[in-house]
């Protein structure tokens, strides 16, 4: 609470975004991601149907709304990146703290990117060939050795350099162009979908509802991570967008616009994968396995619909590349922002230098999928987790009148002194608890990986588990997929 040393500043003024617009058009761009259209289907078929449904939306209110209230509180509080806020409205104590944030960005990112690849490889496929049978052993192919890591290199590029051109004339531009289109894009594709013969099976899946998994502390676990990871939570993302704020915008409003869009596109996008899956009478793919609904699922989906399949396919990856690269983006301006604030580095070279790192950092992930699995689980999974600990415990009872900075440009709220109960006295503890169950599961998971024997990719979709409510994805841990050799993924 004392008062701190500043930390080295540069010259360069800090820039703002130009419109709040863009800030929530760039907010919401890094919200929505593989996560939303993707892992969120899984989820959602694993663990209950509607129950899970009904039970994100609650965390999403309950966790993820106050927590993501409370980063943009930082940010706009401090102006700064999270290493400096939170030594500036903290004391130099907070500075490891600051430091795990960046880290977590920094390694999620360098897996990330290795999956967008992916995606930029599929949507390639079906401008050249279109998609072909045999999409098992295509991503078996196309998720490990050279391919994945030129891929993760390229993606990495295009996100180096919209970074380096700064806030207003790289991300928020960006998001601005590329929001709407994947808005379009996935609203389009679930529309399309709705028309299919057959579709009416993939609403069915997805609305069948099992409210005993409700009760299932696995089933809380994975809706609580997917409203952590979902919303870009933990890691000093929010904490870096918000210290670009003026300090007229309505943040409570703006959390709520930000979570409602993530949520809807998400929600929407389940509309669009079940229906096109079991229209295809792909059914025994969804609920047992992830990535491979996805990556293995729809592909094969689209070859089976024709000429149709390979524009809408084109399409689907399309949406997936742009959700990967804005999300990307606000990682990387995370590790930029910290750079350019923390050492004093102009933002040319804090691209640059962070960029490459990550790239390289990445490496192992793109040449084994196994490693990626790893990283996930301790970064996308675990200090994430972490990071909303910190969050919690540092506006709950160490900044000075949190209430006070989030009620410019927004007057008092009703709801603020609950919101302030819940960062003090609620999420402390169930977040204390989900990181212990977290760590606990982690490393069972990876001993479990290195334990196994690695089985050939194409296992994963041939049918053996039943879906059901509360079936974790064989024990992992939440925020974690299954891929094929028991790997495990981000959403
Ligand atoms: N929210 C993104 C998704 O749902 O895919 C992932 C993500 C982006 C996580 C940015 C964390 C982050 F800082």
């Amino acid at each position: 609470m004392s008062a701190t040393p500043r930390e080295p500043v540069t010259t360069v003024p800090r820039e703002q975004w130009s419109t709040r617009t863009g800030f929530v058009l760039a907010a919401v761009g890094s919200a929505v991601g593989l996560g939303n259209m993707w892992r969120f289907s899984y989820l959602t078929a694993e663990n209950g149907g509607a129950a899970f449904l009904v039970l994100f939306i609650v965390m999403l209110l309950l966790i993820g709304l106050p927590i993501m209230l409370a980063e943009f509180v930082i940010g706009r509080g401090s102006k700064s990146s999270p290493i400096r806020a939170l030594t500036q409205l903290g004391s130099g104590k907070w500075r490891p703290a600051g430091a795990i944030f960046v880290a977590c960005g920094f390694l999620i990112l360098s897996y990330y990117s290795v999956i967008a690849g992916w995606t930029m490889r599929y949507a390639g496929d079906a401008i050249i060939a279109g998609f072909q049978p045999g999409a098992g052993e295509r991503f078996a192919q196309y998720s490990e050795g050279g391919g994945a890591l030129l891929f993760h290199l390229i993606f990495m590029v295009v996100t180096i350099g919209i970074v380096s051109v700064g806030v207003r004339k790289g991300i928020e531009r960006t998001a601005m162009v590329l929001m709407p289109l994947l808005f379009a894009i996935v609203a389009g594709i679930a529309i399309y979908a709705a028309f299919l013969p057959g579709a009416g099976a993939g609403y069915a899946f997805y609305f069948q509802t099992d409210f005993r998994a409700i009760l299932d502390l696995d089933v809380l676990r994975a809706a609580v991570g997917q409203a952590f990871f979902s919303l870009s939570l933990g890691m000093g993302v929010m904490i870096t967008f918000a210290s670009y704020l003026s300090r007229e915008d309505h943040l409570p409003k703006e959390s709520g616009m930000i979570a409602g869009a993530d949520f809807l596109v998400a929600f929407v996008a389940g509309l669009m994968v079940f229906p096109l899956i079991f229209a295809l009478g792909l059914s025994e793919m969804v609920g047992e396995s992830t990535i491979g609904t996805l990556f293995i699922g729809l592909p094969e989906a689209f070859h089976a619909m024709g000429a149709p399949g390979r524009i809408v396919g084109l399409l689907f990856f399309v949406a997936l590349f742009v959700g990967a690269l804005t999300s990307a983006i606000s990682m990387l301006e995370l590790v930029v922002s910290s750079a350019i604030d923390s050492i004093g580095w102009t933002r040319m070279k804090a691209t640059i230098v962070a960029g490459v790192a990550i790239a390289l950092v990445g490496i192992p992930s793109a040449l084994s999928a196994e490693w990626l699995g790893v990283v996930d689980e301790i970064a996308g999974t675990l200090l994430v987790t972490l990071g909303g600990l910190i969050v919690a415990v540092f506006v709950g009872w160490v900044m000075m009148s949190p209430e006070a900075e989030a009620a410019k440009g927004a007057g008092r709220v009703r709801w603020f002194p609950a919101w302030r109960f819940l960062l003090r006295w609620v999420l402390p503890p169930v977040l204390t608890l989900l990181l212990i169950l977290g760590i606990i599961g982690t490393v069972q998971n990876i001993a479990g990986m290195f334990a196994d024997e690695v089985e050939p990719a194409t296992e994963m979709i041939e049918p053996e588990a039943e879906p059901g409510a509360g079936e974790g994805a064989d024990g992992l841990q939440d925020g974690a997929l299954l891929l094929p050799e028991g790997i495990v993924l981000p959403g």
